[in-house]
């Protein structure tokens, strides 16, 4: 397994190049699913996850090309055309569902074109057991048969689905995906109430319309779906990655550099922007994006709680907790979406910060600078925060298992070597 060698201290200078959002690209992948017409998707990011996205897609009978190439992932990859001329399998199985939880997008698709899927349970992951119940309570309510058995989800519509009120007990991503996508082929009305709002709900929404779904009310917390026969192809473009810009803001913010972030939409960030400019950290408009630099007099404590669009994103809770490792002060982080996020918190402390943990809550009491250590990545966002706290940390830090950090993060350390970071990437 690769690891990541960051040697603090140098302040970043320079441009990164926001790629397009990992959590737009995979829920409009899966949307190809609803139509035997081509969806062309541009701007999408090469991860790993949406590599596996594209196998799984190709297994259901989706043809994939990326670039011109027939399937696989072609480096660099950033047009892909998907076309589910037919659907050949209806059965997302476990050992693939279970490396990317986004797999269980495919499940409201499914159903609404084919009639059927057998979709294995996600199970759980490093950030919390991540139950889909929201899902099937809406399936069925969209008039699905569901049985689990065996830890798989198995599905029936075969007189096909039809429109129902569905309301969120609270607020899921991957709910409010999935349902729309079911609802956008019901027979009759669907309405989603406490719908997610996320920019990448709002995007899949967008390029559903364009395929000629009926959907009102888009990124509002209530979605009405008038179902179609039929949706045709589109060609639609993935926003950028929010989540990519905060971190390399969070980057730019530990390291005391100024870095220009192009292709950036600051109308994504807006809680992200707010929150840095408490602690210290200037985010503006540029004209290629938006420049982050961290204002003289250093950081500042904050204190901030993880919400729901458009409240500050769980996604970018370890990259924030990072960047106040070394505030004046204490803050206080409290993580309201998952229930086990703090997975960072343990290798963060080993880097000399002082955080101590009060059920949901974490409090960091701000060091003057952190000591590069050998640290582990346990997930996604947890991998990045170690890095971020690596760049303006004294010494060397390592990072392990870097292997999460590819499911989300394009070109991670030729980005960051190229505003000037010490940093390389060596087999282990
Ligand atoms: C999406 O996950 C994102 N993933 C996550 O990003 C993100 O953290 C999350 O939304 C919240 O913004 C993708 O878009 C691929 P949820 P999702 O359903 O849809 C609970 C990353 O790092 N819940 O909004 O799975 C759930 O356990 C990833 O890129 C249920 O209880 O998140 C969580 O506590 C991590 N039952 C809360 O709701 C359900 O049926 C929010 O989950 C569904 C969710």
């Amino acid at each position: 397994m690769d690891k990541i060698e960051v040697r603090g201290g140098a302040p970043l200078s320079g441009q990164v190049r926001i790629a397009g959002a990992k959590n737009a690209a995979l829920p409009l992948m899966a949307a190809s699913l609803l139509s035997e017409e081509a969806l062309v998707l541009a701007n999408v990011p090469h991860l790993a996850d949406i590599a596996t996205l594209a196998h799984l897609l190709a297994a259901l009978g989706v043809e994939v090309v990326l670039d011109g190439t027939r399937g696989g992932t072609a480096p660099g990859g950033r047009v892909m055309a998907l076309t589910a001329r037919t659907i050949g399998a209806t059965l997302a199985p476990y050992d693939v569902v279970r490396k990317m939880r986004a797999s269980i997008l495919v499940l409201g698709p499914l159903v609404a074109r084919a009639g059927e899927a057998v979709v294995s349970l996600p199970g759980g992951c490093a950030i919390g057991t991540r139950p889909v119940d929201l899902h099937l309570k809406g399936l069925r309510r969209l008039g699905a048969e569901l049985e689990l058995r065996d830890g798989y989800v198995h599905a029936r519509a075969p007189r096909g689905l039809r429109g129902a009120t569905i309301r969120f007990p609270f607020v899921s991503v991957g709910a409010t995906e999935n349902l729309m996508m079911a609802a956008s082929l019901a027979r009759g009305t669907t309405v989603l109430d406490n719908a997610a709002r996320e920019p990448e709900v709002v995007d899949l929404a967008n390029c559903l319309t364009k395929m000629g779904a009926q959907i009102m009310g888009i990124g509002t917390e209530q979605l009405v779906i008038e179902g179609v026969a039929r949706l045709g192809g589109a060609t639609h473009e993935v926003l950028p990655d929010r989540i990519e810009i905060s971190t390399y803001a969070a980057a730019a913010a530990a390291s005391g550099g100024e870095i220009e972030l192009l292709g950036a939409r600051l109308d994504l960030i807006g809680a992200v922007v707010a929150a840095f400019d408490g602690c210290g950290v200037a985010i503006e408009e540029s004209e290629r994006g938006v420049r982050v630099r961290r204002r003289d007099g250093g950081l500042r404590a904050i204190d901030l709680t993880t919400q729901p669009y458009p409240g500050f994103p769980t996604d970018m809770q370890a990259q924030m907790m990072a960047v106040l490792a070394t505030a004046t002060g204490a803050s206080t982080i409290t993580e309201a979406i998952f229930e086990n996020r703090f997975m960072h918190v343990p290798e963060l402390c080993r880097m000399g910060a002082q955080i101590s943990l009060h059920g949901s809550a974490a409090v960091i009491q701000g060091v003057p600078r952190l000591r590069g250590a050998p640290v582990m990545a346990t997930d996604l966002r947890a991998s990045v925060s170690l890095v971020v706290a690596g760049l303006g940390a004294e010494g060397e830090t390592t990072v392990n298992r870097v292997y999460h950090l590819d499911r989300g993060y394009e070109h991670l350390v030729d980005k960051l070597r190229a505003c000037g970071a010490d940093i390389s990437r060596v087999a282990d």
